[in-house]
Protein backbone atom coordinates (compact mmCIF):
# COMPACT_ATOMS: atom_id res chain seq x y z
CA UNK A 1 0.00 0.00 0.00
CA UNK A 2 1.19 3.50 -0.67
CA UNK A 3 1.07 5.51 2.57
CA UNK A 4 3.27 9.26 1.81
CA UNK A 5 4.08 11.59 4.64
CA UNK A 6 3.89 15.59 4.32
CA UNK A 7 2.27 15.57 1.17
CA UNK A 8 0.71 18.55 -0.71
CA UNK A 9 -2.87 18.62 -1.65
CA UNK A 10 -3.13 20.92 -3.90
CA UNK A 11 -3.36 18.31 -6.64
CA UNK A 12 -5.79 15.92 -5.01
CA UNK A 13 -8.92 19.17 -4.57
CA UNK A 14 -10.18 20.49 -8.25
CA UNK A 15 -10.15 23.99 -6.70
CA UNK A 16 -6.45 23.83 -6.29
CA UNK A 17 -6.14 25.53 -3.17
CA UNK A 18 -2.83 24.60 -1.01
CA UNK A 19 -2.74 22.58 2.25
CA UNK A 20 -0.39 19.76 3.68
CA UNK A 21 -1.56 16.25 5.24
CA UNK A 22 0.79 14.78 7.50
CA UNK A 23 -0.31 11.51 6.36
CA UNK A 24 -1.71 10.21 2.86
CA UNK A 25 -2.61 6.61 1.89
CA UNK A 26 -4.03 4.93 -0.88
CA UNK A 27 -5.74 1.44 0.23
CA UNK A 28 -6.42 -0.59 -2.59
CA UNK A 29 -8.71 -3.21 -0.57
CA UNK A 30 -11.41 -3.19 1.92
CA UNK A 31 -8.54 -5.41 4.08
CA UNK A 32 -5.70 -2.91 3.56
CA UNK A 33 -8.04 -0.04 4.60
CA UNK A 34 -8.79 -1.60 7.76
CA UNK A 35 -5.55 -2.31 8.50
CA UNK A 36 -4.19 1.18 7.90
CA UNK A 37 -7.03 2.61 10.30
CA UNK A 38 -5.82 0.27 12.74
CA UNK A 39 -2.31 1.13 12.32
CA UNK A 40 -3.22 4.51 12.93
CA UNK A 41 -6.05 4.23 16.02
CA UNK A 42 -4.91 8.27 17.20
CA UNK A 43 -4.92 10.53 14.37
CA UNK A 44 -7.81 12.16 12.86
CA UNK A 45 -8.70 11.10 9.49
CA UNK A 46 -10.36 12.95 6.34
CA UNK A 47 -11.61 10.54 3.47
CA UNK A 48 -10.87 11.92 -0.15
CA UNK A 49 -12.81 10.72 -3.55
CA UNK A 50 -10.97 12.71 -6.48
CA UNK A 51 -11.41 15.91 -4.90
CA UNK A 52 -14.36 17.68 -6.75
CA UNK A 53 -16.10 18.85 -4.46
CA UNK A 54 -14.45 20.56 -1.84
CA UNK A 55 -11.32 22.35 -0.92
CA UNK A 56 -8.98 23.09 1.90
CA UNK A 57 -8.14 25.83 3.86
CA UNK A 58 -5.60 24.93 6.14
CA UNK A 59 -3.09 22.06 6.95
CA UNK A 60 -4.66 18.47 7.80
CA UNK A 61 -2.66 17.62 11.02
CA UNK A 62 -3.51 13.76 10.28
CA UNK A 63 -4.04 10.69 8.28
CA UNK A 64 -5.66 10.95 4.68
CA UNK A 65 -7.51 8.45 3.42
CA UNK A 66 -7.69 7.98 -0.57
CA UNK A 67 -9.29 4.64 -1.53
CA UNK A 68 -8.11 2.93 -4.52
CA UNK A 69 -10.27 0.17 -5.10
CA UNK A 70 -10.99 -0.67 -8.31
CA UNK A 71 -13.14 -3.34 -10.53
CA UNK A 72 -16.70 -3.24 -11.88
CA UNK A 73 -18.39 -6.75 -11.49
CA UNK A 74 -22.34 -8.15 -12.88
CA UNK A 75 -23.55 -9.46 -9.35
CA UNK A 76 -26.80 -10.64 -10.97
CA UNK A 77 -28.66 -10.73 -13.91
CA UNK A 78 -32.10 -10.92 -15.23
CA UNK A 79 -33.87 -10.46 -18.42
CA UNK A 80 -35.05 -7.50 -17.09
CA UNK A 81 -32.42 -5.80 -14.79
CA UNK A 82 -28.52 -6.20 -13.94
CA UNK A 83 -26.48 -5.32 -10.49
CA UNK A 84 -23.48 -4.39 -10.76
CA UNK A 85 -20.62 -3.76 -7.96
CA UNK A 86 -18.11 -1.27 -8.66
CA UNK A 87 -14.60 -0.40 -6.88
CA UNK A 88 -15.02 3.29 -4.98
CA UNK A 89 -12.33 4.51 -7.29
CA UNK A 90 -13.65 3.61 -10.55
CA UNK A 91 -14.27 7.53 -12.38
CA UNK A 92 -17.84 8.45 -12.35
CA UNK A 93 -18.44 8.89 -15.71
CA UNK A 94 -16.37 6.29 -17.11
CA UNK A 95 -18.82 3.86 -15.37
CA UNK A 96 -21.72 5.74 -16.72
CA UNK A 97 -20.25 5.40 -20.22
CA UNK A 98 -20.09 1.33 -19.42
CA UNK A 99 -23.49 1.05 -18.83
CA UNK A 100 -23.93 3.83 -21.33
CA UNK A 101 -22.60 1.02 -24.19
CA UNK A 102 -23.92 -1.42 -22.84
CA UNK A 103 -28.00 -0.62 -23.14
CA UNK A 104 -27.88 -0.34 -18.97
CA UNK A 105 -30.41 2.36 -18.40
CA UNK A 106 -30.69 4.38 -15.10
CA UNK A 107 -27.55 6.95 -14.38
CA UNK A 108 -27.25 8.52 -18.30
CA UNK A 109 -28.74 11.52 -16.77
CA UNK A 110 -25.71 12.09 -14.19
CA UNK A 111 -23.33 11.51 -17.67
CA UNK A 112 -20.03 14.21 -16.72
CA UNK A 113 -19.94 14.46 -12.71
CA UNK A 114 -16.97 14.87 -12.26
CA UNK A 115 -15.65 12.40 -9.22
CA UNK A 116 -15.45 8.99 -8.04
CA UNK A 117 -18.07 6.38 -7.91
CA UNK A 118 -17.66 5.95 -3.88
CA UNK A 119 -17.84 9.85 -3.84
CA UNK A 120 -21.75 9.38 -5.45
CA UNK A 121 -23.71 8.04 -2.80
CA UNK A 122 -22.04 11.08 -0.56
CA UNK A 123 -23.96 13.51 -1.71
CA UNK A 124 -26.20 11.50 -3.40
CA UNK A 125 -25.03 13.72 -6.80
CA UNK A 126 -27.91 14.56 -8.75
CA UNK A 127 -28.55 16.24 -12.11
CA UNK A 128 -31.50 16.67 -14.90
CA UNK A 129 -34.18 14.91 -12.80
CA UNK A 130 -32.24 12.04 -11.18
CA UNK A 131 -30.70 11.63 -8.17
CA UNK A 132 -27.97 8.78 -7.45
CA UNK A 133 -29.66 7.48 -4.67
CA UNK A 134 -33.11 5.94 -7.11
CA UNK A 135 -30.21 3.07 -8.55
CA UNK A 136 -28.39 2.44 -5.38
CA UNK A 137 -28.76 -0.55 -3.65
CA UNK A 138 -26.38 -1.42 -1.43
CA UNK A 139 -23.17 0.57 -0.20
CA UNK A 140 -20.07 -1.72 1.30
CA UNK A 141 -18.11 0.79 3.46
CA UNK A 142 -15.34 0.30 6.38
CA UNK A 143 -16.11 2.17 10.08
CA UNK A 144 -13.13 4.52 10.17
CA UNK A 145 -13.18 4.23 14.12
CA UNK A 146 -13.02 0.93 14.54
CA UNK A 147 -11.76 -0.60 10.74
CA UNK A 148 -14.73 -3.02 10.96
CA UNK A 149 -16.26 -3.47 7.26
CA UNK A 150 -19.93 -2.95 6.49
CA UNK A 151 -22.79 -3.12 4.14
CA UNK A 152 -25.93 -0.55 4.29
CA UNK A 153 -28.86 -1.05 2.49
CA UNK A 154 -30.29 2.05 0.36
CA UNK A 155 -32.61 2.63 3.03
CA UNK A 156 -29.24 3.07 5.87
CA UNK A 157 -27.88 5.56 3.45
CA UNK A 158 -29.99 8.26 4.75
CA UNK A 159 -30.60 9.91 1.40
CA UNK A 160 -31.73 13.29 0.82
CA UNK A 161 -31.35 16.13 -1.70
CA UNK A 162 -27.24 16.42 -1.99
CA UNK A 163 -27.15 14.50 1.28
CA UNK A 164 -26.51 11.08 3.19
CA UNK A 165 -25.34 9.81 6.69
CA UNK A 166 -21.99 9.63 5.14
CA UNK A 167 -22.01 13.13 4.41
CA UNK A 168 -23.95 13.98 7.70
CA UNK A 169 -21.85 11.07 10.00
CA UNK A 170 -18.44 11.56 8.17
CA UNK A 171 -18.31 7.79 9.83
CA UNK A 172 -17.35 5.92 6.86
CA UNK A 173 -15.02 5.20 4.14
CA UNK A 174 -17.05 3.61 0.96
CA UNK A 175 -15.79 0.79 -0.39
CA UNK A 176 -17.69 -0.03 -3.40
CA UNK A 177 -21.24 0.65 -4.58
CA UNK A 178 -23.86 -1.77 -5.88
CA UNK A 179 -26.09 -0.45 -8.17
CA UNK A 180 -29.57 -1.90 -9.71
CA UNK A 181 -30.24 -0.47 -13.52
CA UNK A 182 -32.61 -1.49 -16.24
CA UNK A 183 -31.97 -3.57 -19.14
CA UNK A 184 -34.25 -1.64 -21.10
CA UNK A 185 -34.96 2.08 -21.84
CA UNK A 186 -37.81 4.73 -22.07
CA UNK A 187 -37.05 8.51 -22.32
CA UNK A 188 -38.99 10.11 -19.66
CA UNK A 189 -39.33 13.98 -19.87
CA UNK A 190 -38.18 15.43 -16.53
CA UNK A 191 -35.85 18.48 -17.24
CA UNK A 192 -36.98 20.85 -19.49
CA UNK A 193 -33.15 21.75 -20.44
CA UNK A 194 -32.48 17.93 -21.59
CA UNK A 195 -36.32 17.79 -23.42
CA UNK A 196 -35.54 20.69 -25.60
CA UNK A 197 -31.83 19.97 -26.05
CA UNK A 198 -33.38 16.32 -27.51
CA UNK A 199 -36.50 18.10 -29.44
CA UNK A 200 -37.00 16.47 -32.84
CA UNK A 201 -36.03 12.79 -31.50
CA UNK A 202 -39.14 11.06 -30.66
CA UNK A 203 -37.79 8.49 -29.01
CA UNK A 204 -34.32 9.08 -27.66
CA UNK A 205 -31.76 6.07 -26.63
CA UNK A 206 -29.55 5.82 -23.69
CA UNK A 207 -26.35 7.57 -26.05
CA UNK A 208 -28.46 10.29 -27.56
CA UNK A 209 -29.35 11.48 -24.29
CA UNK A 210 -26.20 11.21 -22.82
CA UNK A 211 -24.80 12.60 -25.80
CA UNK A 212 -27.21 15.96 -25.01
CA UNK A 213 -26.50 15.97 -21.06
CA UNK A 214 -22.64 16.13 -22.02
CA UNK A 215 -23.34 19.07 -24.51
CA UNK A 216 -25.64 20.84 -22.15
CA UNK A 217 -23.00 20.84 -19.51
CA UNK A 218 -20.02 21.18 -21.59
CA UNK A 219 -22.08 24.63 -22.89
CA UNK A 220 -22.96 25.95 -18.83
CA UNK A 221 -20.68 24.48 -16.64
CA UNK A 222 -16.35 25.64 -16.71
CA UNK A 223 -13.59 23.16 -16.97
CA UNK A 224 -12.05 22.41 -13.68
CA UNK A 225 -8.80 22.05 -15.76
CA UNK A 226 -8.77 25.31 -17.26
CA UNK A 227 -10.93 27.42 -14.22
CA UNK A 228 -10.70 25.49 -11.27
CA UNK A 229 -13.94 25.03 -9.43
CA UNK A 230 -15.82 22.47 -7.49
CA UNK A 231 -19.44 22.44 -9.53
CA UNK A 232 -22.37 23.78 -7.70
CA UNK A 233 -21.18 26.23 -4.90
CA UNK A 234 -24.29 26.42 -2.85
CA UNK A 235 -27.20 23.54 -2.62
CA UNK A 236 -30.58 24.89 -4.08
CA UNK A 237 -32.65 26.40 -0.69
CA UNK A 238 -35.77 24.22 0.19
CA UNK A 239 -38.62 27.05 1.42
CA UNK A 240 -41.49 26.55 3.58
CA UNK A 241 -44.77 27.97 2.00
CA UNK A 242 -44.30 31.37 4.04
CA UNK A 243 -40.84 31.78 2.71
CA UNK A 244 -42.02 31.09 -0.61
CA UNK A 245 -44.48 33.32 -0.50
CA UNK A 246 -42.16 36.33 1.14
CA UNK A 247 -39.81 35.50 -2.15
CA UNK A 248 -42.29 35.81 -4.82
CA UNK A 249 -43.37 38.71 -3.30
CA UNK A 250 -39.53 40.18 -3.65
CA UNK A 251 -38.97 38.03 -7.13
CA UNK A 252 -42.40 36.87 -8.71
CA UNK A 253 -40.04 35.46 -11.64
CA UNK A 254 -37.99 33.69 -9.32
CA UNK A 255 -38.16 29.52 -10.01
CA UNK A 256 -40.20 27.84 -7.45
CA UNK A 257 -40.67 23.79 -7.56
CA UNK A 258 -42.79 21.95 -4.93
CA UNK A 259 -41.01 19.08 -3.51
CA UNK A 260 -43.90 18.07 -1.13
CA UNK A 261 -45.06 18.19 1.76
CA UNK A 262 -45.06 21.98 1.94
CA UNK A 263 -42.03 22.32 0.99
CA UNK A 264 -40.49 24.61 -2.17
CA UNK A 265 -37.02 24.67 -3.90
CA UNK A 266 -35.77 27.35 -5.20
CA UNK A 267 -32.54 28.11 -7.65
CA UNK A 268 -29.41 29.38 -6.22
CA UNK A 269 -28.15 30.68 -9.18
CA UNK A 270 -31.28 32.65 -9.65
CA UNK A 271 -30.75 34.25 -6.08
CA UNK A 272 -27.01 34.50 -6.93
CA UNK A 273 -27.98 36.53 -10.21
CA UNK A 274 -30.38 38.61 -8.89
CA UNK A 275 -27.93 39.70 -6.18
CA UNK A 276 -26.06 40.73 -9.02
CA UNK A 277 -23.55 38.27 -8.43
CA UNK A 278 -23.19 36.53 -11.53
CA UNK A 279 -19.49 36.72 -13.02
CA UNK A 280 -18.90 38.93 -10.48
CA UNK A 281 -14.83 39.03 -9.46
CA UNK A 282 -13.11 39.49 -6.33
CA UNK A 283 -9.37 39.14 -6.17
CA UNK A 284 -8.68 35.81 -7.45
CA UNK A 285 -11.83 34.34 -6.78
CA UNK A 286 -15.18 34.72 -8.99
CA UNK A 287 -18.36 33.43 -10.31
CA UNK A 288 -18.29 32.06 -13.36
CA UNK A 289 -19.95 34.12 -16.13
CA UNK A 290 -21.91 31.26 -17.78
CA UNK A 291 -23.33 30.14 -14.22
CA UNK A 292 -23.79 32.05 -10.95
CA UNK A 293 -24.20 29.19 -8.89
CA UNK A 294 -20.23 28.24 -9.92
CA UNK A 295 -16.91 29.46 -8.07
CA UNK A 296 -14.38 29.85 -9.86
CA UNK A 297 -10.33 30.19 -8.91
CA UNK A 298 -8.64 32.34 -10.94
CA UNK A 299 -5.28 31.68 -9.38
CA UNK A 300 -5.33 32.06 -5.55
CA UNK A 301 -3.81 29.18 -4.05
CA UNK A 302 -5.31 29.87 -0.51
CA UNK A 303 -8.97 28.49 0.21
CA UNK A 304 -10.06 31.10 2.61
CA UNK A 305 -9.75 33.95 -0.20
CA UNK A 306 -12.73 31.40 -1.57
CA UNK A 307 -14.60 31.43 1.80
CA UNK A 308 -14.48 35.04 2.17
CA UNK A 309 -16.48 35.30 -1.08
CA UNK A 310 -19.01 32.81 -0.30
CA UNK A 311 -19.44 34.97 3.19
CA UNK A 312 -19.97 37.86 0.73
CA UNK A 313 -22.59 35.97 -1.46
CA UNK A 314 -24.40 34.90 1.43
CA UNK A 315 -24.15 37.92 3.35
CA UNK A 316 -25.52 39.58 0.30
CA UNK A 317 -28.50 37.27 -0.73
CA UNK A 318 -29.71 37.38 2.59
CA UNK A 319 -29.45 40.96 3.05
CA UNK A 320 -31.97 41.21 -0.81
CA UNK A 321 -33.92 38.45 -0.25
CA UNK A 322 -33.66 36.73 2.91
CA UNK A 323 -32.41 33.53 1.97
CA UNK A 324 -29.66 32.02 3.47
CA UNK A 325 -27.57 29.89 0.93
CA UNK A 326 -26.09 27.07 2.42
CA UNK A 327 -22.64 25.53 0.57
CA UNK A 328 -22.96 22.39 -0.78
CA UNK A 329 -19.23 22.22 -1.54
CA UNK A 330 -16.80 20.65 1.89
CA UNK A 331 -15.04 23.16 3.49
CA UNK A 332 -11.61 21.71 5.31
N1 LIG B 1 -30.08 30.36 -13.44
C1 LIG B 1 -29.85 31.70 -13.31
N2 LIG B 1 -28.60 32.19 -13.57
C2 LIG B 1 -27.57 31.39 -13.94
C3 LIG B 1 -27.81 30.00 -14.09
C4 LIG B 1 -29.07 29.52 -13.81
O1 LIG B 1 -30.75 32.46 -12.97
O2 LIG B 1 -26.46 31.91 -14.10
C5 LIG B 1 -31.41 29.84 -13.09
C6 LIG B 1 -32.31 29.62 -14.27
O3 LIG B 1 -33.61 30.03 -13.93
C7 LIG B 1 -32.26 28.12 -14.44
C8 LIG B 1 -32.14 27.65 -13.00
O4 LIG B 1 -31.29 28.63 -12.41
O5 LIG B 1 -33.40 27.63 -15.06
C9 LIG B 1 -31.55 26.29 -12.80
O6 LIG B 1 -30.29 26.21 -13.43
P1 LIG B 1 -29.67 24.78 -13.84
O7 LIG B 1 -30.62 24.03 -14.66
O8 LIG B 1 -28.31 24.99 -14.40
O9 LIG B 1 -29.58 24.02 -12.46
P2 LIG B 1 -28.96 24.44 -11.07
O10 LIG B 1 -30.06 24.48 -10.08
O11 LIG B 1 -28.10 25.61 -11.17
C10 LIG B 1 -28.61 21.91 -10.42
C11 LIG B 1 -27.55 21.10 -9.74
C12 LIG B 1 -26.40 20.82 -10.72
C13 LIG B 1 -26.99 20.05 -11.90
C14 LIG B 1 -28.09 20.90 -12.56
C15 LIG B 1 -28.78 20.18 -13.69
C16 LIG B 1 -27.59 21.69 -7.37
C17 LIG B 1 -26.91 22.43 -6.27
N3 LIG B 1 -27.02 21.81 -8.58
O12 LIG B 1 -28.02 23.15 -10.76
O13 LIG B 1 -25.45 20.01 -10.06
O14 LIG B 1 -25.99 19.73 -12.85
O15 LIG B 1 -29.09 21.21 -11.56
O16 LIG B 1 -29.67 19.25 -13.18
O17 LIG B 1 -28.58 21.02 -7.13
C18 LIG B 1 -23.40 20.07 -8.80
O18 LIG B 1 -24.05 19.61 -7.86
O19 LIG B 1 -22.17 20.32 -8.71
C19 LIG B 1 -24.10 20.37 -10.06
C20 LIG B 1 -23.47 20.95 -11.09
Amino acid sequence: MIIKYNVQLQPYNSFRTKASAKILCEPQSAEELSEIIRTFPDERKLVLGNGFNLFFTKDFEGLVIKPAMRGIHILTETDRCVEIEVGAAEDWDQFVAYCVENSYAGIENLSLIPGSVGASPVQNIGAYGTEVMEVITKVKAVELQTGNHKELSSEECGFGYRDSIFKRSGLHVITSVVFTLEKSFQYKERYIDLSRELEGISSPTLAQVRNAIIRIRNRKLPDYKILPNAGSFFKNPVLTQQEKDQLQLKLPDAPVYNVGEGQFKTSAAFLIDKAGYKGKRRGMVGTSTHHSLIIVNYGTENGREIVAFMHEIQQEVRKQFGIMLEPEVRIY
